[in-house]
């Protein structure tokens, strides 16, 4: 079948890559989505089950960082979009191993911007409907005092922890890629993202387990951080509307205009899991255990998406506790699917993670 685009995913076996190869594969069945992911800890098939027979969807196993591989992609495939979300994602993971965050979300996103220019710039029509939109995070902006503005697009760069500095870095190298050599480009940057399929290393998901299994729920510091919230669903939306609308050259903040502080995100939690499981009120609550901060540890994440809903008509679809409930909901749901994902080294994981806290 002749294809109308053909679009390459990285990360899509991630949390929110395989929202967006499912939105993309249903959503445009004259799109070949090839998703290229070298199924690292993070990555998990078992995320695209419903999908990964659709006919135009291609799964590749392998490492962005490889040019060889990818620009040979480029050219098989004919690729003439590239959503790049693969990444190593994890703050606390990068202050236990900087180097895999550099390897991949700075070295990986070169050698994916870098096979794109060669293979665009061998066709005749050059960079002509070619896009790469590279995903990022509100986190390159570094903590925001609690009475400061949210970011925006012009908020420089001031990332802390060397997973955003990592990130930073990658989106550096995307618009010096469009200054440089006119590779059409987009970056955006989001707050943090929860729903089904993310791994349980990350609040929401790690508490509701722990709550299930009657675990300590380790509260960094005194719980105050704040974060702004964004479910899953409606950052793909977003992606969609972004790689179809989208300003060339441009970047967009994405973000629910929803501040929560940790404390009572744990709280919330605590009293939906209750609920859903069946539980007295409240009686998940003596599981909360302050622990010693993360390093570094940024304040407050608030993200301004004006300029997204207003130029381009996007906006957040779910209210935060519709969004818990659900979220909740297929957590614990899907209980197999957390086991098969924490039955391998995950116990290790956790205790090699919070054996110095
Ligand atoms: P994730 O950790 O769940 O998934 C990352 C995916 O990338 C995995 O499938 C993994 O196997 C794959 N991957 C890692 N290294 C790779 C490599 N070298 N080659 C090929 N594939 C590789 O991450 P996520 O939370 O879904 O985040 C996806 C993207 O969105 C990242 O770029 C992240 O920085 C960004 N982001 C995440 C959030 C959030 O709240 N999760 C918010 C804003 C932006
Ligand atoms: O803001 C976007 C970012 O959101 C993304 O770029 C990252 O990929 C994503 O991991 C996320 O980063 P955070 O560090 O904000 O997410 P995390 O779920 O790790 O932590 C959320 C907050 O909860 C943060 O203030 C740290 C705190 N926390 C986290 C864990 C895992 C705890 O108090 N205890 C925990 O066990």
């Amino acid at each position: 079948m002749e294809y109308q685009r053909s679009i390459l995913i990285t990360g899509g076996a991630g949390f929110i890559g395989s929202h967006v190869v499912r939105l993309f594969v249903q959503k445009y069945p004259h799109y070949h989505i090839i998703n290229l992911d070298k199924l690292t800890y993070a990555g998990n098939l078992a995320n695209l089950k419903d999908v990964e027979q659709a006919q135009n969807y291609t799964f590749v196993k392998g490492d962005i960082c490889d040019f060889d591989l990818v620009f040979a992609l480029m050219q098989q495939h004919k690729i003439d979009g590239v959503i790049h979300l693969a990444a190593e994602s994890h703050v606390d993971r990068s202050i236990k191993d900087p180097f895999t965050f550099a390897r991949t979300n700075v070295m990986g996103t070169l050698s994916l911007l870098q096979a794109a220019k060669l293979y665009w710039e061998s066709l005749p029509e050059r960079y002509e409907g070619k896009l790469f939109y590279h995903i990022s995070t509100d986190e390159v902006y570094g903590a925001l005092a609690m009475n400061k503005e949210l970011f925006r697009e012009d908020t420089p760069y001031n990332p802390h922890s060397p997973y955003s500095a990592s990130k930073a870095s990658s989106d550096h190298f995307v618009r010096a890629y469009h200054d440089t050599y006119g590779v059409p480009t987009i970056v955006t940057n989001c707050s943090n993202n929860y729903g089904p399929y993310q791994f349980p290393e990350k609040l929401i998901p790690l508490f509701i387990n722990n709550i299930r299994h009657r675990k300590p729920l380790p509260v960094y510091g005194k719980g105050e951080n704040v974060r702004d919230w964004l479910y899953v669903e409606d950052h793909a939306r977003a992606i969609d509307t972004i790689f179809h609308k989208g300003k060339v050259a441009d970047t967009y903040n994405i973000g629910g205009f929803n501040e929560w502080k940790n404390i009572d995100i744990v709280k919330l939690l605590i009293k939906v899991v209750d609920r859903q499981l069946g539980n007295k009120e409240g009686a998940s609550l003596d599981l909360i255990t302050y622990v010693t901060d993360r390093a570094g540890h940024d304040l407050r994440y608030a993200i301004d998406s004006t300029k997204l809903q207003q130029e381009l008509g996007w906006e957040p679809s779910l209210q935060f506790e519709e969004g818990i409930e659900k979220t909740v909901r297929w957590y614990l749901d899907n209980q197999e699917w957390l086991d098969n994902i924490t039955s391998g080294d995950y116990q290790h994981f956790y205790e090699e993670m919070y054996k110095n806290r």
